[in-house]
């Protein structure tokens, strides 16, 4: 999704803008940008092009233009009003290319305004909804930007976060924020200001996150902000956010699986209590004891971890549990009262459909839990409590580890709400037992690596795939089959097997493969009976099973082993060899398993 970068200060180096920029390009995006004020010449120069931040280079270089100067704002734009051209890049400028701005979010009104403007004389040269905003502020300029600024967002329905600089206000950045993060990061030297934290780690760890509807006017050497804001620590390494001897981040992220489950579960089990210490839950202990229902909120991939935590829940807890995404929940009239909390779940904790269901069940007087990995985040503050998932950066953009720190934090709140329910001594001591195993456990999957590697390779050729489940492992499915479809761009879907003769058996042959996720679980002799349906059709069988089930080497055609666990952690043990294979198939197809074709890791508009 869009990334923004904005710079004021000591360093006249515009470069260092790009490599600032660069540190965005994990979020995906279409096309890349750079404006930037030069004292000598007393204008601002702008440079933009559909294509990588290396295209932008290499204009940049074709352009000899001297890029010296500040302050400097860059962007990536992914597309959302207007196709990926060079003129519908950010920055985008005003009539008199006096003012440029760069902008993430959706601006709602923006046909009407344009049609005012239009009326009024202006001269558009894109079709973005965020050169509107340009033309708007330089509507009401009269010498002071700021003001400018306030005026014009006054006139704006929708979301942004947006960095303007203005040749007649030189020696400042002004940067509002409405549901599209910003944040700043000060250093000796000077203030950056960018839309993700990862952006200014190797400058400073001293960051502020805008709050909605503020807006801040950075000069030189201070920056002033609507009200009094306290610096928050990044807890990230910058060498965290390197590949780490991996050819690509997924793979290591895949490897580091073991450890994020744990660093989720590092100082929160109790042994001898059969509990869990979640911290972040305190202050809503005794409301979360008096809760009768849950709805369990996310998108994509964190939508399966809520599914997965919906067996869990039901299961050990007796709480009425209902499953939404996001992006439908918004839209639905669910019955919802004091007595009901929403756990959402996302990585990054900006995504903005689940940012609007938050909005939803606060105005309906619910109580609102965050799963989310990024501190600090938009999620982290608007939640009334929260968990921490404590992954690490994540920065390919399809979530791997970040899945597994999900459903490890989901297996802990299993056991707190539990513990809190009827959920027996004993039985509180068996999974949080089995919690601190899963980390070796993990690894033990992993330690297959190279055998994974090489069933891939069997089945990259085929075009369509099935991943079937059941109970625990029907999310897990689904998992398996998004991971490949974004990386691999081939066809998959994931089935709940008892559907499968209701309909999706018409499809096997011997080019359709199924991925069935079988473990010697309560429900292991059911998925024996559907994979026996899909044999008696010639459909090839990768299996994932539990080490020491032989048998099942007589039935399918590839098995993958996982180590036993408690049924309701196998979906951990069993995603990982889903990540992998879908993480070796997309590389063999030569895929850029990093940065997928058209998608985005941080989304931020709905
Ligand atoms: C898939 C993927 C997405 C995200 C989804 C929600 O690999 O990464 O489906 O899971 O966009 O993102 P977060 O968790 O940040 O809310």
């Amino acid at each position: 999704m869009c990334g923004i970068v904005g710079y004021i200060g000591k360093n006249q180096d515009v470069r260092m803008g790009l490599d600032v920029l660069r540190r965005l390009e994990y979020r995906g995006y279409d096309s890349a940008g750079v404006a930037w004020y030069s004292p000598e010449k007393k204008e601002i120069f702008c440079l933009k092009k559909a294509g990588r931040i290396d295209d932008l280079e290499k204009l940049i270089t074709e352009s000899n233009l001297e890029l010296k100067g500040n302050p400097f704002i860059l962007h990536t734009r992914w597309a959302t009003h207007g196709g990926v051209t060079d003129e519908n890049a950010h920055p985008h400028w005003d009539c008199k290319k006096e003012i440029f701005s760069i902008h993430n979010g959706i601006i709602e009104n923006y046909r009407e305004l344009k049609e005012k403007l239009l009326k009024e004389g202006h001269k558009f040269t894109s079709e973005t909804d965020t050169e509107v905003v340009c033309h708007l502020i330089e509507k009401y300029f009269q010498g002071n930007l700021e003001e400018a600024v306030r005026k014009a967002l006054k006139e704006v329905r929708g979301t942004y976060g947006l960095v303007v600089i203005a040749k007649k206000d030189p020696g400042k950045i002004v940067a509002a924020r409405l549901s599209s993060p910003l944040i700043l990061g000060v250093n000796q030297e000077g203030i950056l200001i960018a839309s993700d934290p990862s952006a200014v780690i190797t400058h400073t760890r001293q960051v502020i996150n805008l709050d909605d509807n503020e807006i801040a006017v950075l000069k030189m050497d201070n920056f002033h902000i609507l009200k009094e804001k306290a610096f928050v620590q990044i807890d990230w390494t910058p060498e965290e956010a390197q590949k780490g001897g991996y050819p690509h981040f997924m793979l290591k992220e895949i490897m580091e699986e073991p450890e994020t489950i744990e660093n989720a579960v590092r100082g929160r089990l109790l042994p001898d209590e059969g509990n869990v210490k979640l911290g972040g839950l305190a202050l809503v202990e005794n409301r979360l004891r008096g809760t009768k229902k849950v709805f369990l909120i996310a998108c994509g991939t964190a939508s399966y971890a809520a599914r997965a935590g919906e067996y869990m829940l039901e299961e050990y807890t007796n709480l009425s549990t209902e499953v939404d995404l996001a992006s439908e929940f918004r839209y639905r009239k669910p019955i919802i009262d004091k007595s009901t909390a929403g756990i959402f779940i996302s990585q990054s904790g900006e995504t903005a459909d689940t940012l609007a269901a938050i909005r939803e069940m606060k105005e309906k007087g619910a109580l609102t839990i965050g799963i989310t990995n990024v501190v600090g985040s938009s999620q982290s503050r608007e939640t009334a409590a929260g968990i921490y998932t404590r992954s690490g950066q994540e920065v390919a953009v399809a979530s791997t580890k970040a899945f597994i720190g999900q459903l490890a934090t989901l297996a802990m709140l299993t056991v707190y709400l539990g513990r809190q329910r009827e959920m027996s001594l004993v039985m509180g001591k068996r999974i949080v037992s089995e919690l601190a195993k899963l980390p070796d456990l993990a690894r033990k999957v992993l330690s297959q690596s190279s055998e994974i590697e090489k069933i891939s390779q069997k089945y990259k050729d085929f075009k369509n795939f099935w991943f079937m489940g059941r109970k625990y492992n029907y999310p897990i499915a689904l998992e398996g089959t998004l991971k490949l479809k974004e990386t691999s761009y081939l066809h998959a879907e994931g089935v709940a097997a008892g559907e499968l003769k209701h309909g999706a058996l018409a499809l096997i042959d011997e080019n359709f493969p199924t991925v069935a996720i079988c473990p010697s679980d309560s429900v292991y002799e059911k998925m024996i009976s559907n994979i026996q349906e899909i044999k008696a059709r010639k459909g090839p069988i990768l299996a994932i099973a539990t080490e020491g089930n032989e048998d099942i080497k007589k039935i399918v055609d590839d098995v993958i082993y996982i180590p036993k666990t408690l049924e309701m952690l196998t979906p951990i043990l069993a995603t990982i060899p889903l990540h992998l294979l879908a993480y070796y198939i997309a590389v063999t197809l030569g895929n850029d398993v990093d940065k997928p074709r058209n998608l985005a890791k941080s989304v931020t508009v709905e």
